[in-house]
C-alpha cells in the first residue's frame, strides 16, 4: 500500500540535467582513462561487478573497459569543481534484481550525487567508505536485503536531501540526528528499527516522512507541530505509537496525508484537528480511540477519505458519513451497522481514558 502511495523517489531535476549530458563519444584504447577520477571510478565499478553474485537481466554486461561513462546505469557529467573533466555523477540500477554486496571501493566514486538501487537483492551493510560521497544528494537503496544498524555514514553527507532505505532488514535504534538534518524526504518504513519513537522528529524540515512498519515505542511528541510549515505527508502506520494524539497535531496545516493506523493510540481525536485545512487523507483505523469524533474534522474542506474503523468511537457526526470515502465499522456508534457489541462498548464508556495519566516518558 505504501508502495502505491509513494512509488520510487521522483527522479530529481538534477538527474534529468545529468542525463542530458552526453558521455564522451571518442573511443579510448584499452585502459587509458580520460582523467584520474574516471580511473578510480573504473576501480570502484569493477570491484562492485566482482561483488555481484547474480545479474539475471545482464544489466551490467557492458561493464568492462575504461569508458565507464558508457556502462549501463552509470551517468557522467562535468565535475562540479572542474567543468573540463567528466566524472561519474549518477548511478541508477533500479529494478535490476542484482544480488551481491556493496564493496568498500565504492567510496572511490567521490563525485556521485545520485545513487539509486531500488529493487535489487544487495545484502550486508552500506560501506562506511561512502563518507567520501561529499556531493551525494539522493540515496535510494529501498527494497533490498541490507541489514545491520541504521547506516550512520549517511548522517555525515552535507548535501544529502533524500534518504530512502525502506523495505530492508535494518534494525536497532534510529539515530536522533536523522531528524536534525536539512532533508526533504525520509523513508525508513518496513525495516526493524526498534528505538523509542523519535522525540525530536519535529526538528525535521522534510515534506514527507514515512516511518511505518517498524518497532518504535512511545508517544507522538507535541513538538511535531514544529513541522507545520513543511510537512505534507506523514505515514506512521504500525509504528508502535501509544498514548493520545497531542492537540498540537492540529497545527500541521500543510499536511495532506496523515496515517496513524494500526497503533495503540487512545483517547479522543483532538478538536484541533479540525484546523488541518489541507488534509485530504486521514486514517486512524485499528487503534483504541474513543469519544465523539469532532464535527470540525469531517467539515475539513479537502478531506476525501477518513478511515476510522476498529476503534471505540461512541459518536460520529452525520457529516462524516457524507465524505467521498469513509469507513466507520467496528466502533460503538449507535445506529450504524457492523459495530462492536453493547457490552464491550459499555465497559469502554464506563472507564474513560485520561490522557494526562498515560505515561509517555518524553
Ligand atoms: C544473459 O547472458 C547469458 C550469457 O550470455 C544468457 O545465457 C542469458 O540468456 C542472458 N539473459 C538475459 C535475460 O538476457
Ligand atoms: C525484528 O526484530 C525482532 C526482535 O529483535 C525479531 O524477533 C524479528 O524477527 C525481526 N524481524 C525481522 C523482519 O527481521
Ligand atoms: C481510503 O483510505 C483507506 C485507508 O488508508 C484505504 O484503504 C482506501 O483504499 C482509501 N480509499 C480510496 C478510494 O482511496
Amino acid at each position: 500500500m505504501i508502495m502505491k502511495i509513494f512509488p520510487s523517489l521522483p527522479l530529481s531535476l538534477l538527474f534529468l540535467f545529468l542525463l542530458s549530458y552526453p558521455s564522451p563519444s571518442h573511443q579510448q584504447s584499452d585502459h587509458t582513462f580520460a582523467n584520474p577520477r574516471l580511473e578510480k571510478a573504473y576501480e570502484a565499478l569493477q570491484a562492485w561487478k566482482k561483488a555481484m553474485t547474480d545479474d539475471p537481466f545482464n544489466f551490467t554486461s557492458n561493464w568492462y573497459g575504461p569508458d565507464v561513462c558508457t556502462y549501463r546505469g552509470v551517468y557522467c557529467a562535468p565535475a562540479l569543481d572542474d567543468s573540463y573533466i567528466q566524472t561519474v555523477a549518477g548511478i541508477d540500477l533500479n529494478h535490476a534484481n542484482i544480488a551481491g554486496y556493496l564493496p568498500k571501493e565504492l567510496g572511490l566514486l567521490t563525485d556521485l550525487s545520485l545513487f539509486h538501487l531500488n529493487s535489487n537483492r544487495f545484502c550486508g551493510t552500506i560501506p562506511y567508505t561512502i563518507k567520501n560521497w561529499r556531493l551525494l544528494y539522493e540515496i535510494d537503496v529501498s527494497n533490498n536485503n541490507f541489514n545491520g544498524g541504521f547506516p550512520k555514514v549517511l548522517l555525515s553527507l552535507p548535501y544529502l536531501k533524500f534518504i530512502d532505505v525502506r523495505y530492508n532488514y535494518f534494525d536497532g535504534p534510529i539515530p536522533s540526528k536523522l531528524f536534525d538534518l536539512d532533508l526533504d524526504a525520509i523513508f525508513i518504513n518496513n525495516n526493524n528499527f526498534t528505538s523509542k519513537f523519535p522525540q525530536n522528529i519535529g526538528n525535521s524540515p522534510v515534506s514527507v516522512a514515512v516511518l511505518a512498519y517498524n518497532n518504535f515505542q512511545g508517544c507522538l511528541p507535541p513538538s511535531i507541530s514544529k513541522m507545520s510549515k513543511t510537512l505534507n505527508e506523514i505515514i506512521l502506520e504500525d509504528s508502535g505509537l501509544k498514548g493520545c494524539l497531542p492537540s498540537e497535531i492540529g497545527e500541521l496545516t500543510q499536511l495532506n496525508v496523515l496515517d496513524v493506523s494500526y497503533n495503540d493510540l487512545s483517547g479522543p481525536l483532538p478538536e484541533s484537528m479540525g484546523e488541518m485545512k489541507n488534509l485530504e487523507q486521514l486514517n486512524v483505523a485499528f487503534n483504541m480511540f474513543s469519544g465523539s469524533i469532532p464535527e470540525s474534522i469531517c467539515s475539513l474542506p479537502k478531506l476525501e477519505n477518513f478511515t476510522y474503523s476498529s476503534n471505540f468511537f461512541s459518536d460520529a457526526p452525520y457529516k462524516c458519513l457524507k465524505l467521498q470515502e469513509t469507513d466507520d465499522r467496528l466502533n460503538c456508534i449507535a445506529g450504524r451497522p457492523f459495530q462492536r457489541s453493547a457490552s464491550v462498548c459499555k465497559s469502554i464508556n464506563d472507564y474513560p481514558i485520561s490522557c494526562e495519566s498515560l505515561s509517555c516518558d518524553y
